[in-house]
């Protein structure tokens, strides 16, 4: 039986209170397939040792996490440190020195969960976002001049490059192989002259050269936006560029019904780093403490997890119990129940094994 290292980071709010939920979850995909244990390692890093520190992870934080098979994150921010110190603090210094370049973000309606969209159900909202991960928006090169002048300024400079671009786009052929066979590459290419036209082209470029097979469109983003509302039905794998691709998840999270449901991974796929997992939604600081938060994002990316470290069983135990839960009960408040985020993790638990396959 293996045994895999985690790094568990709860992080602030009501991700303290869904990763245990998670890991009580996955602990029994490991006892029901008598596959695998997991080792974990907690991290307190989280805006409240900030508060005592002054820093969101010690100097060597991420070095230290340099050798754990994955990353496990709830969420981090909270008030009293501004979102932008804790994110480049934690969250995104992870992504960028794992060089985890693809943050995947399955979109998929559940069978018994009420989206938001009126005529549509689960069999019409199965989508695998794919999001540039490390530059693009989000590189992190700029500056503010003259603070609180009348001259003030600010650049922010998005920086695309040929490799960044053609890695993210090979991932997403690849995926859609697995799939439906149709990728759509969110851009503005009609207003971002450089970049995105950049994008475009090598996107085009790797589709085909080496994807002959998979059919390939290209939308503005804010018509691929409306498109997520209008036809979520006509997209498979979804790839774009780190804010846009930031932007369509939470778009596609509100499809799946509540943002207590969508989850991510962020991996490095040629495994030489570890990879993290974690729910989309974030601290949720006016939930927390309340321990109704709903952990099914959490879980799901747990079986994110479980797939990418290769117990692909596990996972889809994992998924079939989370599928089962979210079919017929208990659910949490966002749901419209009023089960607490504890008897959420121990329903899914129990399900893990016990339930018909895909129900
Ligand atoms: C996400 C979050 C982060 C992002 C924030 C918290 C920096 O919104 O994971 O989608 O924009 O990447
Ligand atoms: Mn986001």
């Amino acid at each position: 039986m293996k045994t895999y290292s985690i790094a568990v980071i709860p992080g602030d709010g009501v991700g303290k209170e869904v990763v245990p939920e998670g890991l009580k979850v996955l602990r029994r995909a490991g006892e029901v397939t008598r596959s695998f244990a997991l080792k974990t390692t907690d991290y307190p890093w989280s805006c409240e040792y900030y508060l005592e520190h002054g820093r969101m992870m010690p100097e060597d934080g991420v070095d230290r996490l340099r050798d754990c098979d994955s990353i496990y994150l709830g969420a981090v921010g909270f008030p009293g440190v501004p979102d932008h110190v804790s994110l480049w603090g934690l969250l995104l210094p992870i992504r960028k020195e794992f060089d985890q370049y693809v943050n995947l973000r399955p979109i998929q309606l559940l069978e018994g969960i009420e989206g938001p969209l009126r005529d549509r159900g689960a069999q019409d909202i199965d989508i695998m976002c794919v999001r540039e991960n490390t530059e693009g928006e989000y590189v992190g090169m700029g500056g503010r001049f003259r603070q609180g002048e009348p001259e003030e300024s600010a650049i922010q400079v998005s920086l695309f490059t040929r490799k960044g671009v053609e890695r993210v786009a090979r991932y997403a052929f690849e995926l859609a192989r697995t799939r439906r066979h149709m990728v759509a590459s969110g851009t503005k290419s009609n207003a971002l002259n450089f970049t995105a036209v950049m994008w475009d082209d090598i996107v085009a470029e790797v589709g085909a050269r080496e994807y002959p097979d998979i059919e390939l469109t290209s939308y503005h983003v804010d018509a691929l936006s409306a498109r997520f509302v209008t036809a979520p039905d006509t997209l498979d794998v979804v790839v774009a560029s780190n804010l846009f691709g930031d932007i369509i998840t939470d778009l596609g999270g509100a499809l799946q019904g509540s943002m207590g449901l969508p989850a991510g991974a962020n991996l490095n796929p040629e495994r030489r780093y570890p990879s993290m997992f974690e729910p989309i939604h974030g601290s949720a600081p006016r939930r927390a403490g309340q321990g109704t938060a709903n952990p099914m994002a959490t879980v799901w990316a747990g079986a994110m997890m479980l797939d990418h470290l290769g117990e692909v069983e596990a996972a889809k135990l994992v998924m079939d119990g989370l599928r089962h839960v979210a079919k017929h009960g208990p659910r949490t408040k966002d749901l419209g129940g009023t089960a607490t985020t504890a008897e959420v993790g121990d329903a899914i638990a129990a399900a893990v094994g016990r339930v018909p396959v895909a129900s």
